[in-house]
């Protein structure tokens, strides 16, 4: 038996695998599954991952559902998968040399079904939901959960619920939530104050929460490094870097560490993660500046409004990450963010504006001389280029940005214009 509980953090009460609630009943804390590591090692290792790797068809198939046993037990025909993870590691010259670096790799989440890391997260959440029964999901969402929700709840057959920020939702996300079906509540106010209210509504109207409060998101979440080290041959890189919001991926990840070590699939010393911040919506940068002794809530504003968060809920656990791991937090700001992703999308990668604080906050910290030039890097970028066209429009629309590629209007004859093309 592999008695994968649920357990409170904090007080750490116990609940069974089938119970639908999003925080302790006793302490308020946050919830996470646990697994039973002890029964898993010797079971667990790089013979079983590689195995398990080469497997097509359902569920293994699937990036996330192929680590099953320390994702969550649900029985197969609970499972609503489109066969998310299994996404690319990426080398690219230019965007190492950029960045100051000899050894710069890109994980690119924004390669799953809905184009972010939420698949990830949402294919377990959904499972779970389907499992216990549930009949209506919901969350508060600054694009990509909703867009994620609203796409798995459909292949499921099940009604969705999704509050977003009014006004602040870029649009690509925005579409992907209305076509996939999902009501869509605007909510005047931020992120923050949409997941208060989305809090409140599924308890008191029974309906199934599934933003990252929810432990089993974190737990698919948590594939995206199991993933990468295998990727890697199972050499641990230094450092992860990664774009921090409500740090549910800061939180994943270093569980997905922990684990790894527990089970002898890397050495002791595990990689640093780095949490990147958008300087407008950096209330856990604040936070680690203070060592951890002073939080505040923000009010958030940046141009990647997929981070434009202030209050994230899962503090204590990215908290944890951190420290863990021997961590850093940095932020970085929007001019920064923009510049980075325009260079991220010329190299071919491309992603969206969270992607490129990811970008911006590795070449800040090895700049800072935190991050060595030869160390092994993994930088996750979170969503699709395509999520977020707005921006990018904008971008390239003004020809003083560093890299902008205006459009050109036709004008005269071929010649002109070649003539025009060569003096650029
Ligand atoms: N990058 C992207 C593209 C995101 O959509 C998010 C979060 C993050 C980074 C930050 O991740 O919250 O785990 O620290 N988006 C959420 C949403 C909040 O509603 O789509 P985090």
């Amino acid at each position: 038996m592999l008695e994968t509980k649920v357990v409170c953090i904090q007080c750490g009460r116990e609940y069974e695998l089938s119970a639908a609630i999003s925080g302790c009943e006793t302490c308020d804390g946050l919830l996470e599954v646990k697994h039973n590591l002890e029964a898993l090692k010797g079971v667990i290792t790089r013979e079983w991952a590689e195995k398990r790797r080469v497997e097509r068809g359902f569920p293994n198939g699937s990036g996330v559902w192929r680590w099953r046993e320390l994702v969550a037990p649900f029985p197969n025909e609970a499972i609503v998968s489109r066969n998310e993870g299994n996404t690319n590691l990426y080398e690219d010259a230019r965007l190492a040399k950029w960045a100051g670096l000899e050894n710069l790799w890109l994980k690119h989440e924004g390669e799953n079904p809905t184009g972010s890391f939420k698949d990830r997260g949402m294919t377990v959440g959904i499972s779970h939901a389907n499992w216990i029964g549930a009949k209506y999901v919901a969350c508060a969402s600054s694009g990509n959960t909703s867009a994620s929700l609203a796409g798995y709840a459909a292949r499921a057959g099940l009604k969705a619920l999704t509050f977003i920020p009014s006004g602040k939702v870029a649009l690509g996300k925005l579409s992907q939530t209305m076509a996939y079906g999902a009501k869509t509540v605007q909510v005047e106010g931020s992120f923050d104050d949409a997941l208060e209210l989305v809090r409140r509504v599924s308890k008191e109207k029974g309906m199934y929460l599934v933003n990252s409060l929810n432990p089993f998101r974190l737990e698919g979440q948590k594939t995206i490094i199991f993933e990468a080290l295998q990727q890697l041959d199972w050499q641990a890189p230094d450092w992860i870097v990664v774009s921090g919001g409500n740090l549910g991926n800061t939180s994943a990840f270093g569980k997905a560490l922990w684990e790894m070590r527990e089970l002898g699939l890397i050495g002791e010393k595990l990689p640093r993660i780095a949490t990147i911040q958008a300087e407008g919506a950096s209330p856990f940068y604040q936070y680690y500046r203070s060592e951890f002794t002073r939080f505040k809530p923000q009010k958030p504003e940046t141009v990647a409004t997929a981070i434009r968060i202030g209050n994230p809920v899962n503090l204590a656990k990215a908290r944890r990450a951190i420290e863990w791991t021997d961590g850093v937090v940095d932020l970085v700001t929007d001019i920064e963010i923009m510049e980075a992703k325009a260079v991220l999308d010329r190299s071919g990668i491309g992603g969206e504006p969270a992607a490129g604080a990811t970008l911006a906050g590795v070449r800040k910290l090895r700049e800072k001389e935190i991050i060595g030039k030869g160390d092994l890097v993994v930088a996750i970028m979170t969503g699709h280029i395509l999520k977020d066209a707005d921006s990018i429009v904008n971008y390239h629309s003004n020809p003083a940005n560093p890299g902008a590629n205006p459009l050109v209007q036709m004008a005269g004859t071929l010649d002109d214009l070649m003539k025009l093309l060569e003096d650029n």
